[in-house]
């Protein structure tokens, strides 16, 4: 079948797919299945399409119901991401509350004048604090697992109503999927419940926060925050940068050679069964 794919991932099970195009999105009329990281796809430009073979858990900017109604079945890569979505959630936790990255840039740039005696850079204490995370599914559990070995409680969203939650919480963490529902879900009046000295991470949708309030909330200083996403990327506002109560870091949440390489296995096993009529590996649609 003909294959087009937006990115060569990588990983060994790429090979088993033969010699494939990769390129750009473009109108074609022979193309029946594509390989996308969560790319939107103008399903008029691919009349003969039969898969949408994504490269991602999410597919927010997949249109679903369009790939329904039109026949094309669509592929994620859920499961094998959660470790390394996890990880990096707890890497910026500790970066945010520990400050090691305004202390690092410190050092770097030989502000470290007065001795370890009269360093500023007080954090807050991780142990014994409180982590609440919002949407408390595959990634969400494995951060609290993670979180159990710094000691922090740890309170979630299928037990505690969020704006209890958002106030009770010393750090927030989203790891919720970006639809209609929880778009903007962390508004400018959620994240005003948010407690003076709080820090919010975010490695799941740029879109589900309110991007300006959020700005505005850190410019004021009351909380910090650990980004990996944001709502119009690699767009990252220009307010944001100059911040020292953030830590921001590239959408590489999931970007380790193994679980990169281990999601190429999927969208590979997705593709090889749709070409030979089976059901797929990890259907969404
Ligand atoms: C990817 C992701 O970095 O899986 C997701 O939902 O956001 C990430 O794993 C991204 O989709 C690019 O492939």
């Amino acid at each position: 079948m003909n294959v087009l794919a937006t990115l060569r991932p990588p990983g060994d099970a790429w090979d088993e797919l033969g010699d494939i195009e990769v390129g750009p999105l473009a109108p074609r009329d022979d193309v029946e299945i594509l390989i996308v990281a969560n790319e939107p796809v103008d399903l008029d430009w691919f009349p003969a399409l039969g898969l949408i073979a994504n490269f991602s858990v999410g597919y927010d900017r997949i249109d679903i119901e369009a790939c329904r109604r039109r026949g094309v079945a669509v592929s994620n890569t859920p499961g094998v991401l959660d470790a390394a979505v996890a990880d990096l959630t707890i890497g910026l936790l500790l970066a945010v509350r520990r400050r090691i990255v305004e202390g690092d840039a410190a050092v770097r740039a030989g502000r470290w004048e007065k001795g370890w005696s009269a360093s500023p850079f007080l954090g807050r204490e991780v142990s014994g604090s409180v982590l609440g995370i919002v949407g408390y599914g595959r990634i969400g559990k494995a951060v609290a697992q993670r979180a159990a070995g710094f000691d922090l409680e740890v309170i979630h969203t299928r037990e505690t109503p969020l704006d209890e939650l958002l106030t009770r919480a010393d750090v927030v963490s989203l790891h919720t999927p970006l639809n209609a529902e929880t778009t903007g879900l962390i508004s400018r009046e959620r994240l005003a419940l948010m407690r003076d000295g709080a820090s919010l991470l975010n490695t799941a949708r740029g879109a589900v926060v309110d991007e300006d309030a959020l700005v505005d909330v850190l410019e004021s200083g009351r909380i910090s925050a650990g980004l990996d996403v944001f709502v119009h990327e690699p767009h990252v506002p220009e307010r944001l940068r100059g911040l020292p109560n953030v830590v921001l870091t590239p959408h590489i949440a999931s970007a380790t050679d193994e679980t990169r390489a281990a999601m190429t296995r999927i969208v590979v096993d997705n593709v090889l069964a749709f070409e030979r009529g089976e059901p797929l590996v990890t259907p969404v649609a």
